[in-house]
């Protein structure tokens, strides 16, 4: 399968631990969940998408777990997952994205980490005009954002690193 060198540079840049609980939203034709899987010797993977047609593909592709629901409608477990990670998932900046970020808020255990990841193949920039949103909807969502735009594997990327509230 060939990897879009963004979803690699993203996975490098958000380093899970070994037995990291990963929850990947907008997990798409599973490419990224491929790349997960291996850093994730004694980890779990889940991946979830709004689009049937994209789950088909990553359960096609090997993701071990894929489930067709949008974001916010999925119910996890409290505390499910260590880290949750969404790359170009742009519901985060289109509006306030309550309902999702509450899903993820949920989902997240002590000590859990959002990351939300922005970039393009084409050596383009990432959009930087959306900081501002993704920012205010994730600090009324309760979370405690860090934003920057790092470069992996050439690749320059929006990352916002977010832990809940009550883990500063
Ligand atoms: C631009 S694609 C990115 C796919 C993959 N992460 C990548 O970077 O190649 C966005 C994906 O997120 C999914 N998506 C967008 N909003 C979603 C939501 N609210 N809940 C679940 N999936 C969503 C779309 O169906 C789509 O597969």
């Amino acid at each position: 399968m060939r990897v879009p060198p963004r979803l690699a540079a993203a996975v490098e840049l958000v380093d899970p631990a070994p037995d990291a609980r990963v929850l990947e939203v907008g997990c798409g034709r599973g490419v990224a969940a491929a790349l997960l899987v291996d850093r994730l010797p004694r980890g779990r993977y889940t991946g979830l998408d709004r689009s049937a047609t994209a789950t088909a593909a990553a359960r096609r592709a090997g993701a071990p777990e894929v489930l067709t629901t949008s974001l916010a409608e999925f119910r996890p477990e409290p505390g499910a997952f260590d880290l949750a990670l969404a790359i170009n998932v742009n519901v985060f900046w289109t509006g306030p994205a309550r309902a999702e970020l509450a899903v993820l808020a949920t989902a997240l255990g002590p000590g859990g980490v959002l990351h939300l990841v922005y970039g393009s193949d084409g050596g383009a920039a990432p959009r930087l005009d959306v900081v501002d949103r993704l920012r205010d909807h994730l600090v009324a969502g309760g979370f405690v954002p860090e934003i920057g735009v790092p470069t992996r594997r050439g690749v320059r990327l929006l990352h916002v690193r977010a832990a809940g509230a009550q883990e500063r």
